[in-house]
This record gives structure tokens, C-alpha cells and sequence, in this order.
């Protein structure tokens, strides 16, 4: 099967990133949001990418106008999902409504269309079992940011063919990242493993055991680490995080317990970089 066609649901950081390489890819993209300022920002967030990359001499402007005549951005879910061959949902992480979107899609998309989902650790299983074609569904998780993160964690569901994990890694490979492939297991590998790590911050910062600064000097200095862990919460989104152990807590018990600092910033809207402020405080930057 060829794919030409790539439908992207969510124009966020995840969203507009995933648009972006596809397109440079040289695939035709359809990027979908609810509101316009959503559409907006991801559009904003394609060019100032690239235009950092023409900038540095790394991109001609050419290039980067000829991909981004690539992406078209829609309100209009039938516009964007008419005739993909794919489409990436990167709506934000509730299974009830990524249920119902995908409920939606099936009206919309040919029968060869395959849905890729880009959940940071929700069920692929359950999620596919509620459509029509579970076989042609997979997890394609991505890291942030996008275009600079080489991986792609490809989930396959209990009922996801070979024929699909074929395609998906394919795929991976021709928008220019190294694929690991992954049963499914409540927040995957990457997850399961980062956000413990994370989630320990948390923990170590409301015991006293060093300030945040510190804390993330010392896992950046001592185990070069790009970032540390409680800035890379930021990064990440204290929410995003939130969720995600809260999910490992369900499915694998008590050890997986978020820490009461993450939820009690979680609560005072303290979001992350997205929100201005969550560890560390970024209106000033
Ligand atoms: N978008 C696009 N490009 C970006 C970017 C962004 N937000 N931020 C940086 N870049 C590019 C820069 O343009 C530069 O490109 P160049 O090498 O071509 O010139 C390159 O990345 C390096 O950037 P800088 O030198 O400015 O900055 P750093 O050296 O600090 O690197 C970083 C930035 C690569 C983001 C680094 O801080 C890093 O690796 N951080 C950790 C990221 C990480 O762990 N991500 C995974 C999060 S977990 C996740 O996403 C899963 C989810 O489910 C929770």
C-alpha cells in the first residue's frame, strides 16, 4: 500500500510537529484542530521551526515553502480525513474522546485508510476494538520536540496485522526516525521508564532532598542528561505527566503512585512551559 495522503489530527507541539516531517517528507498533509487558534499556533510553530533551519543555512527558503504548501490546515474534519490514506490522532490523552473520534473517522475515510495514534500510553487495544478495523491500527508515539527527537516507539495492538507493523515502520523510517517496536503494556518502554523518573523528582523536591535547580544540575552534570528531570516535566507538560502515571498507578498498582507535589501543580494550573509556569517559573523568559 502507498501512502500519499496524511491526516493529522491536533495542531499542538506534538501535532504540528508530526505535520511538519511528514511534509518534508514530501507527503500531502491535512493538519485538523477545533478552534483556529489551535491551527494557528501549529502553523506559527512549523515556520518558526524551519525558519530557524533557513536561518542557519541549513534549509533553503524554497524548501521550506514548497513543504509547507504540503500542509493543509482545516477546522473541517471531513476535509481533513476525506480520502487519507493515514491519519494520526494526537488529540489530547482521554480515551472517551479519542473513542469517539475514532468512531467519527469511520464515516469519513476509505477502507484502506490505517489509524496510527499517538497516545502517550493509553490502551491501542481498546481504542482500536472500537472500530471497524482493528487490524489496521497501531501506536505511533512520538517525543518532544518532534523534529529533533530521532525516535519512534510503534505499539502494536493485540489485534494489529504484521501487514500494518510493516507499513508503520516503513512510514517511521521515510519521516526520518529510528523505530523500536513495542507490545502493549500500560505507557509502553519510553514512558514507563521516563515518567518514574520524573514522577521520583517530584517526590525527592517536596522532601526537602535538594532544590529543583540542583536536583536537575545533578542528573545533567552526573548522567548527561540533555535536560533535567523536573524541567523536562516542564517540557513535557505536568498534566501530560500527570495522566500518565495516574494510568500506570491504575494498571500496575501502588508503586506507581503520583507524587502529591506534580498533582498539587497540576491543580494550580501550573501546566509547564505551555502554561508559563510549572517548576520553574518561564514568564520572564
Ligand atoms: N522544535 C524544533 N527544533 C528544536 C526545538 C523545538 N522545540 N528545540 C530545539 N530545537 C533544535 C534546534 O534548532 C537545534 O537544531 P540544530 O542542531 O539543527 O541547530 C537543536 O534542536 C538543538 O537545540 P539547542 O542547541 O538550541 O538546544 P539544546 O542543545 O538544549 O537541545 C533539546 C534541545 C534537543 C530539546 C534538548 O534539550 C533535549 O534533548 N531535551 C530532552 C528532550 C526529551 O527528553 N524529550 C522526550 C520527552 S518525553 C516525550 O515526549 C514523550 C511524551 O509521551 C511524554
Amino acid at each position: 500500500m502507498e501512502i500519499k495522503k496524511v491526516c493529522v489530527l491536533g495542531a499542538g507541539l506534538m501535532g504540528s510537529g508530526i505535520a511538519q516531517i511528514c511534509a518534508e517528507a514530501g507527503y500531502q498533509v491535512t493538519m485538523r484542530d477545533i478552534e483556529q487558534r489551535f491551527i494557528d499556533g501549529g502553523m506559527n510553530t512549523i515556520r518558526k521551526n524551519m525558519g530557524r533551519a533557513v536561518e542557519k543555512g541549513k534549509l533553503s527558503q524554497e524548501s521550506m515553502d514548497e513543504t509547507i504548501s504540503r500542509i493543509l490546515p482545516t477546522l473541517d474534519m471531513k476535509e481533513a480525513a476525506d480520502g487519507a490514506d493515514v491519519v494520526v490522532e494526537v488529540v489530547i490523552e482521554i480515551m472517551d474522546l479519542k473513542k469517539q473520534i475514532f468512531e467519527e473517522l469511520e464515516t469519513i475515510v476509505p477502507d484502506h485508510c490505517l489509524f496510527f495514534t499517538n497516545t502517550s500510553g493509553l490502551s491501542i487495544t481498546e481504542m482500536a476494538a472500537i472500530t471497524k478495523r482493528p487490524d489496521r491500527f497501531i501506536g505511533t508515539h512520538f517525543f518532544n520536540p518532534v523534529p529533533v527527537m530521532r525516535l519512534l516507539e510503534i505499539i502494536k495492538g493485540y489485534q494489529t496485522s504484521d501487514e500494518t507493523l510493516e507499513i508503520a515502520k516503513e512510514w517511521g523510517k521515510k519521516i526520518g526516525k529510528e523505530v523500536i517496536v513495542v507490545n502493549e503494556a500500560p505507557a509502553f518502554a519510553v514512558n514507563r521508564l521516563l515518567c518514574v523518573m520524573l514522577n521520583e523528582a517530584f517526590f525527592a523536591l517536596a522532601e526537602g532532598v535538594a532544590s529543583a535547580e540542583d536536583l536537575d544540575k545533578g542528573m545533567v552534570l552526573g548522567c548527561n542528561h540533555p535536560i533535567g528531570p523536573l524541567a523536562l516535566g516542564d517540557v513535557v507538560g505536568l498534566d501530560t505527566l500527570l495522566r500518565i502515571m495516574e494510568g500506570l498507578e491504575r494498571e500496575l498498582g501502588d508503586k506507581y503512585r503520583p507524587a502529591p507535589l506534580l498533582r498539587q501543580l497540576v491543580r494550580a494550573g501550573r501546566f509547564g512551559r505551555k502554561s508559563g509556569a510549572g517548576v520553574y517559573d518561564y514568564s520572564k523568559k
